[in-house]
């Protein structure tokens, strides 16, 4: 039987990543078993993820960012959370959190770091006429996408791309890249 570590995935909107490590993590050799979902928006789409493939949920308002990390350590603690992987979670976490978890937080940034930390990624790699963007994963420190690298995977930037075609290819590549990163790292 493969142990597999207990990990959470942090999300606040589609999630569509989130849906794609909990497809790979019902698998028999994946390293990781998502035992909780959080997210800081009650809407958020990829709730409906916990909810189909029955793993605990918790939403904690972010306004008041302290009271939102203790809610969240609490039910890591609880849960005996040891990874976290991030997904589209629209909060920068602050530096005695990241430090609770050390290098054990994981996220997935829409293009190929260092370039375009931040939002709008695809928008500033198209205005600046880049001929590939792409997608890392990455460790997550106290400075915005900022961590060392895991994995990337590039994408060709082709005549005529718009913003919402690069994402859409992008977007398919990280539910590639997310998996194989974690795979990679705990083998
Ligand atoms: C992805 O592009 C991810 O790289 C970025 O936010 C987006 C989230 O998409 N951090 P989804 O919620 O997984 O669909």
């Amino acid at each position: 039987m493969v142990k597999k570590i207990a990990s959470c995935v942090l999300i606040s909107g589609t999630g569509s990543n989130l849906k794609s490590l909990i497809k790979s993590s019902r698998e028999y050799t994946f390293p990781l078993k998502i035992k909780l979902i959080l997210s800081n928006n009650n809407k958020a789409y990829g709730l409906r993820y916990a909810k189909k493939f029955n793993i605990p949920y918790k939403f904690f308002n972010s306004k008041n960012k302290n009271l939102f990390e203790r809610n969240c350590l609490k039910e890591l603690k609880k849960k005996k959370i040891k990874i976290l992987c991030l997904d589209g979670f629209m909060k920068i976490l602050s530096k005695n959190f990241i430090k609770v978890f050390g290098n054990k937080i994981l996220n997935i940034h829409p293009s190929l770091l260092p370039k375009y930390k931040g939002l709008n990624t695809h928008k500033k790699a198209l205005l600046n006429n880049e001929t590939y963007s792409g997608c890392t994963v990455h460790f997550v420190n106290a400075k915005l996408d900022s961590g060392s690298i895991i994995l990337q995977k590039k994408v060709k930037i082709i005549k005529n791309e718009t913003e919402n075609s690069l994402q859409k290819k992008i977007l398919i590549q990280e539910h590639q890249l997310y998996p194989k990163a974690i795979r990679l790292l705990f083998r």
